[in-house]
């Protein structure tokens, strides 16, 4: 009658795969507890972590939205139960964090209903917590969330997602500037057309990524964490993203981009040393303009 369920922050995009390339990290991570209760409907009880400022309406919250469509879709809306999310990551940070909410929600509710879906099957489900969050149903941060690892997306419609072996010994580093950025916002800025100069660019370097990482080719790994489309657009909303980068790839990092929609920057290291390096060296640029930063390292 009790299930408790955790879900990890993720790193979106990874330079040149937009809404179609997503990583878990370790840490940190939303927690959700769910209790059932007799009378049917979903009730959000409490939410901690997040200064009061998520929705606490069960039709407007991802963690709950997730949980009535699914009850929708086993046609299970005679059941009812109680919600706690523990936010353990800011909001509008680029960490998945609407994500995580999203994941740990339709695991929890999943796992008390006795599993009738698989994993994968659950994903649909969290797309539509990104929907309410900002506004598109992207599964580059739900995905991963769920499924752990690197995922592709390879189609939205129908949807096709696969996950990508990593070489051991690469490491992420996820530098949060304590600024906001709204998702919704982030997307609006962007372009509608590309040019065939930038899509042949970006195809590129999304073959080399996922290639590199398969082969363990560092310095194709590196070579291709290149973003001519989005990364243009979006730096302009980080202050010293150019610094910043820059820090990270003097300090031994691989590459470096916007995570998400932004402000987060993350980092791919070889070895958990050259990561520490970039990292601090990325939280000290941010510091030179005043600005405060927060790191997480982990393998990915
Ligand atoms: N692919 C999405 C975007 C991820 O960049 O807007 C948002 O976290």
């Amino acid at each position: 009658n009790y299930i408790k369920a955790f879900a990890p922050a993720t790193v979106a995009n990874v330079a040149c795969g937009f809404d179609i390339f997503g990583f878990a990290i370790q840490e940190p991570g939303d927690t959700v507890e769910i209790r059932r209760r007799d009378e049917p409907g979903i009730v959000i009880a409490d939410i901690t972590g997040d200064e009061g400022r998520l929705p606490r309406s069960a039709e407007k919250n991802a963690v709950t939205v997730v949980m009535l469509h699914l009850l929708k879709h086993l046609g299970r809306t005679d059941f009812g139960c109680e919600v706690v999310l523990h936010k353990n990551m800011p909001l509008g940070s680029g960490m998945g964090s609407s994500a995580a909410s999203a994941v740990a929600g339709v695991v929890a509710l999943n796992e008390l209903l006795g599993s009738p879906l698989s994993r994968k099957d659950l994903l649909p489900f969290a797309m539509e917590g990104e929907r309410i969050a900002s506004g598109s149903a992207h599964a580059d941060n739900v995905g991963p969330s769920l499924l752990g690892g690197f995922v592709v997306i390879r189609s939205y419609t129908p949807l096709d997602i696969f996950s990508v072996p990593v070489p051991e010994d690469l490491y992420c580093t996820l530098v949060h500037p304590d600024i906001e950025i709204n998702t919704k916002d982030a997307r609006y800025i962007l372009r509608n057309e590309v040019s065939l100069k930038n899509t042949i660019a970006q195809m590129g370097n999304v073959a080399g990524l996922v290639t590199g990482l398969m082969k363990s080719d560092y310095e194709l790994i590196s070579r291709s964490m290149v973003d001519v489309i989005i990364e243009p657009v979006r730096s302009i909303l980080i202050p010293s993203f150019n610094e910043v980068k820059k820090a990270a790839i003097d300090n031994g990092a691989l590459g470096c981009s916007i995570s998400g929609s932004g402000p987060s920057m993350f980092a791919l290291s070889r070895g958990i040393e050259n990561a520490t390096k970039a990292g601090e060296a990325m939280v000290r640029t941010f510091a030179e303009v005043g600005i405060d930063a927060t790191m997480h390292l982990s393998g990915i």
